[in-house]
């Protein structure tokens, strides 16, 4: 038997009702059955990025961040989409976690989600979260894609998935994305 895949999830609400966060527990639920192993990063408290703080040494809340990342084998970014694209908390934790020296993503197997109550599932987001990801050196999953839309009547009122086709693709999404880690792990 293979040791499970530790995987970073990485979540852009903060938001107690968070469909995103609630998409992050379905796939920490799934996540034995792709053989891997989901810890959800805590991101609520890291400061606002100021460059005089970096200097005089992390937060501490940084440092552990940073730690979480370096020992994840991947990283699963589950994000909403924010004026079309990916929220400030994000990209804070994003531009923290990136800092010299080592920065702690380059090489790092990753895969995207993302929850919005409209049509189109934070694609755009996801999109410029893919750019971003480029400069960091990761290396993200192509597909399958999971962009949840109509997230209000994919979840009811506990945050709860109610939606299974949306439970199936999630499923798929993580087994490509330990399929991914281990390949890479090989080449
Ligand atoms: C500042 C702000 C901007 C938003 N912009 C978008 C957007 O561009 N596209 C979209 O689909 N939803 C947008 N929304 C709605 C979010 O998708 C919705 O609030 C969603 O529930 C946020 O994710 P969460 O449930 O994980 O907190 C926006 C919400 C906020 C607060």
């Amino acid at each position: 038997m293979t040791t499970p895949l530790n995987v970073l999830g990485i979540c852009g609400s903060l938001r107690q009702a968070s469909y995103n966060a609630a998409a992050l527990r379905v796939a920490q639920a799934l996540a034995p059955d792709a053989g891997m192993r989901i810890t959800i990063a805590d991101i609520a408290d890291l400061p606002l990025y100021n460059e005089d703080l970096r200097t005089e040494g992390f937060p501490a809340t940084v440092e552990r961040f940073r730690e979480q990342i370096r020992a994840a084998d991947a990283l699963l970014f589950v994000t909403p989409e924010y004026n079309y694209s990916i929220p400030g908390v994000l990209k804070n934790a994003i531009d923290w976690a990136s800092r010299p020296p080592e920065q702690p993503f380059a090489g790092k197997p990753a895969a995207i989600m993302g929850a919005s109550p409209g049509a189109i599932g934070t694609a755009r987001a996801q999109y410029h979260l893919r750019q971003v990801l480029v400069f960091l050196d990761v290396h993200p999953l192509n597909k399958p894609e999971v962009m949840i839309g109509a997230a209000h009547e994919r979840f009811d009122a506990q945050g709860q998935l109610i939606h299974e086709p949306t439970r199936e693709f999630i499923g798929k999404m993580l087994a490509a994305l330990a399929a991914w880690t281990r390949q890479l792990a090989r080449a």
